[in-house]
């Protein structure tokens, strides 16, 4: 049986990507080991809790021991590492947590995976999958070229500075030690189980409550959004088809800016709940966020010759999906605004992280 150690699995990407590995590989042994921050939800994870092919493991990558406790009882086949500190407005604040967490956390993982997978590593089929995004390359201007896998890093915040050390560090495993790393960079995510501090789920929240939805600047900052499921696609092709060493572009090649995207998804919200009338009124300038990238743009050539995969799911159908979800779910909704499931944690686990 294949064994998978997939960590930050009670944050929005990870829980959607255990519960798609569940459909599609029925019979991995799924082992979830995250830290439940602010940002991980045991809720996300509720269907699974009776699996007896999935192991939930309450733990911080940044913590030696818990990290090598994992790798001594477990034999684990592959690493999908999604555990992170993700928000950028939250590195602005405070940036030390996101060193800690993706820099020193992502060092523990590549050791204790070299360190118990030994130089066979390669031979044997073990993986380790670094989650990286697109934010690592910088800005782009508005007319520049989507940028391969080969572009230089240019960060600009303390999360994609961070996110880029933890890369080097994967790739420097790969080319030191033989330790079989691959790398996928991907474009903004949205989709179910995403914590409502990120721009579409927060827009969503405010809208409902007839608040005022801020947008930075001039709303002008183009991203390129992908479904979360398309997302989850394209990491299992990675996971099984993609060369060690090498790394991937996965984006959703829906290029819009900010204010047009939450227009859409205003439209969108009252299309399914026509009785909130107009939203649009609540759209409310703020001042930028500081170091604002203005665009981010994937060429996904070599993801779709060498591994045939391509993002399906349009942005039309994608907001469709995602406000039908959230509307679905007003408890979780809920429960993630006001904190309440934090006291599931504080019974459960006698704390709260982050
Ligand atoms: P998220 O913030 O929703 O979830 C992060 C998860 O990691 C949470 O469950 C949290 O509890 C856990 N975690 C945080 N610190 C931890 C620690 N020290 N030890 C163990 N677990 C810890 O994140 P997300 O949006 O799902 O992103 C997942 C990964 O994908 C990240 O590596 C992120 O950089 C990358 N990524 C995200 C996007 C996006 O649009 N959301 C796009 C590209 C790449
Ligand atoms: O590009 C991939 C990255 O996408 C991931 O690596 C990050 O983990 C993820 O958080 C996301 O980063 P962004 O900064 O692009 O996402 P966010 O949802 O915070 O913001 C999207 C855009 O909307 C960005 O240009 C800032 C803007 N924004 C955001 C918020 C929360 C607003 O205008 N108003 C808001 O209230």
């Amino acid at each position: 049986m294949t064994t998978v150690l997939v960590t930050g699995g009670a944050g929005f990407i990870g829980a959607n990507f255990l519960h798609f590995l569940r459909r599609e590989r029925p019979r991995w042994h799924l082992i979830n080991f995250d830290l439940l921050t602010y940002a991980g939800n045991p809720e996300n994870l509720a269907d699974l809790a009776g699996d007896p092919h999935y192991t939930f493991i309450r733990g911080d990558v940044a913590d030696w021991e818990a990290v090598t406790r994992v790798f001594s009882r477990h034999d684990i086949d592959l690493v999908v590492h999604f555990a992170a500190e993700t928000h950028v407005d939250r590195s602005i604040l405070d940036p030390a947590v996101f060193v800690r967490t993706n820099v020193v956390g992502t060092g523990h993982l590549l050791e204790a995976a070299r360190r118990t997978w030994g130089p066979e590593a390669r031979a044997r089929g073990r993986r380790f999958l670094q989650i990286s995004t697109d934010e690592v390359f910088g800005s782009l201007g508005s007319h520049d070229p989507p940028v391969r896998e080969t572009a230089p890093y240019a960060p600009s915040s303390p999360y994609s500075a961070s996110k880029a050390g933890a890369d080097w560090l994967a790739r420097a495993y790969g080319r030191t030690y033989g330790l079989p790393v691959l790398l996928t960079h991907c474009s903004n995510n949205y989709g179910p189980y995403q914590f409502p501090e990120k721009l579409i789920p927060f827009a969503l929240c405010q809208a409902l409550e007839g608040k005022p939805v801020p947008i930075y600047g001039t709303g002008g900052n183009i991203r390129d959004w992908i479904y979360v499921e398309d997302h989850c696609r394209g990491l299992l092709a990675v996971l099984e088809g993609g060369e060690p060493g090498e790394s991937y572009n996965l984006g959703g090649e829906q290029e819009i800016s900010n204010l047009e995207l939450v227009r859409l998804l205003l439209a969108e919200l009252v299309a399914q709940r026509p009785d909130l009338g107009p939203r649009d009124h609540l759209i409310t300038f703020v001042p930028d966020r500081p170091g604002h990238d203005w665009r981010y743009a994937l060429d996904l050539t070599k993801v779709r010759t060498t591994l045939g995969w391509q993002p399906q799911v349009s942005l039309k159908e994608g907001l469709r999906r995602t406000v039908a979800w959230y509307l679905s779910h007003p408890g979780w909704l809920e429960r993630v605004r006001t904190g309440e499931y934090r006291h599931f944690l504080q019974r459960q686990y006698g704390g709260v992280a982050g």
